[in-house]
């Protein structure tokens, strides 16, 4: 139960009491004074039974006390009851004028279950009866007068400031309990952040990896499988060896690269810079196929952010493997250029070309090939760059692949 809930309970219960202890004072000294027991017995009983309705019925939650009223849509359902308390209650005084202590506790249920003028108007009357029947039953005196009128507006007053602090208390508790509930959607909602935010880095990840063993493990196992081909198709006792030698080279280089990989370390190419790593990997290639390769550096192009060495060195091994596989070209040439506030990497090949309009259709299916372009479009876009491709058949391939040099605070 509430705070102010046990708040309400006790100070009925106050009033209870304080009813009952002035219906017994009352009833004590007219049945003393002589009064007669019939009539005033009888009309305490209905009072008390009145009174004993609107205490259940307030007790059982319903609308009884609530005083606040509505002015100009008639009385609430305390205030009837209260009127009729009060008429039941003029019985009793007919039989006894000792009933006038009983008024206090009219005063007190006026000022808590009438809006603030019907409760002046019944207190006034309650007064006006206590001060006639009562005043005058030990002589008229100003103290006579004066008690009733103090104890009624004491009443009133104490009913009324009583409900503004139960009000109060009411409206703290409502705050709270919406401050709450409040607290506990912004919780929801930050722990489903979380967990978007969680399976978008899932993903990223996810995503990242793939590209990272696409660009480096699978084009290593390809360049392999072409140097063992090689090897298995040569009966050169001395061709065999030199490939053997390139297999081993090859297999040594992208181990590495797989341990990389697995350890989310820094990408071992990188360690002495862009322009070296384009350098041995043209290097390989024309080592491994024999076609002529070439790497220009135009501009500023040192000491680019990692994220920007990473992206471009990746869509630099993804491009010679297609050159190696698809393009049987005779010479490469990779171009790293500076370009304003941006980087661009060419890839361009004199080989047997493609119709580039094909591509969308071709891409999509790792295991049959066609993730290549894509990934390393993705992953330009995503830091802000892009990647175009041109080609003909019979006419070569030029890729160029740009970034900002803002980009790349990461690495992918
Ligand atoms: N330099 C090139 N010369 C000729 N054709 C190319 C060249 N680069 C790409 N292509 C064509 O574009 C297609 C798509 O290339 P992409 O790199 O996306 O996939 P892939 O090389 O076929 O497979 P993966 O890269 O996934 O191993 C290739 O299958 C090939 O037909
Ligand atoms: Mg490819």
């Amino acid at each position: 139960m509430s705070r102010t809930r046990v708040m309400i309970r006790r100070l009925a219960g106050v009033q209870h009491l304080l009813l009952a202890v002035l219906v017994v004072v009352g009833v004590g000294r007219g049945l003393g004074a002589g009064d007669a027991a019939g009539p005033l017995l009888g009309s305490t009983a209905l009072f008390l039974a009145w009174y004993a309705v609107g205490a259940r019925r307030a007790a059982s939650g319903r609308d009884l006390a609530d005083g606040r009223g509505r002015p100009g849509r008639g009385l609430p359902v305390g205030g009837w009851w209260l009127l009729g308390l009060v008429g039941v209650w003029l019985l009793t005084v007919v039989a006894s004028p000792e009933m006038v202590w009983v008024a206090f506790s009219l005063w007190l249920l006026a000022g808590h279950l009438l809006p603030l003028v019907h409760a002046v108007v019944v207190s006034v009357l309650v007064l006006a009866v206590v001060v006639g029947r009562g005043g005058h039953a030990e002589g008229w005196s100003t103290a006579a007068v004066l008690g009733p009128v103090i104890g009624g507006v004491f009443a009133v007053a104490l009913s009324r400031g009583l409900q503004v602090i139960v009000r109060d208390s009411q409206q703290r508790e409502q705050l709270v309990t919406s401050l709450v509930a409040a607290q506990a959607e912004a919780e929801e909602l930050h722990a489903e952040l979380a967990q978007t935010q969680h399976a978008a880095g899932v993903l990223s990840e996810r995503t990242r990896l793939s590209r990272d063993i696409h660009d480096t493990l699978a084009q290593g196992f390809s360049s392999i499988l072409l140097l063992a081909r090689a090897g298995a198709a040569t009966g050169e006792p001395a061709a065999r060896t030199r490939l053997l030698g390139q297999i081993e080279a090859s297999a040594a280089e992208h181990l590495q690269e797989a341990r990389r990989v697995v350890g989310a370390l820094a990408p071992t190419p990188l360690e002495s810079g862009l322009v070296d790593a384009l350098g041995r990997i043209s290097a390989r290639l024309e080592q491994e196929s024999g076609v002529r390769t070439e790497v220009r550096v135009e501009g500023e192009v040192t000491s680019l952010p990692p994220g920007i060495e990473v992206a471009l060195l990746r869509t630099a091994q993804s491009a010679l493997a297609n050159v190696r596989q698809h393009a049987r070209a005779t010479s490469v040439v990779l171009t790293l250029a500076e370009a304003e506030d941006s980087v661009r990497l060419d890839v361009v090949d004199d080989g047997r070309g493609f119709d580039v309009a094909t591509l969308g259709a071709a891409q999509g299916s790792p295991a049959g090939g066609g993730y290549g372009l894509r990934a390393s479009r993705e992953r330009l876009l995503e830091l802000g760059g892009g990647l175009d491709v041109e080609s003909e058949p019979g006419r070569g391939t030029a890729l160029s692949a740009h970034l900002p040099r803002s980009a790349g605070g990461g690495w992918r």
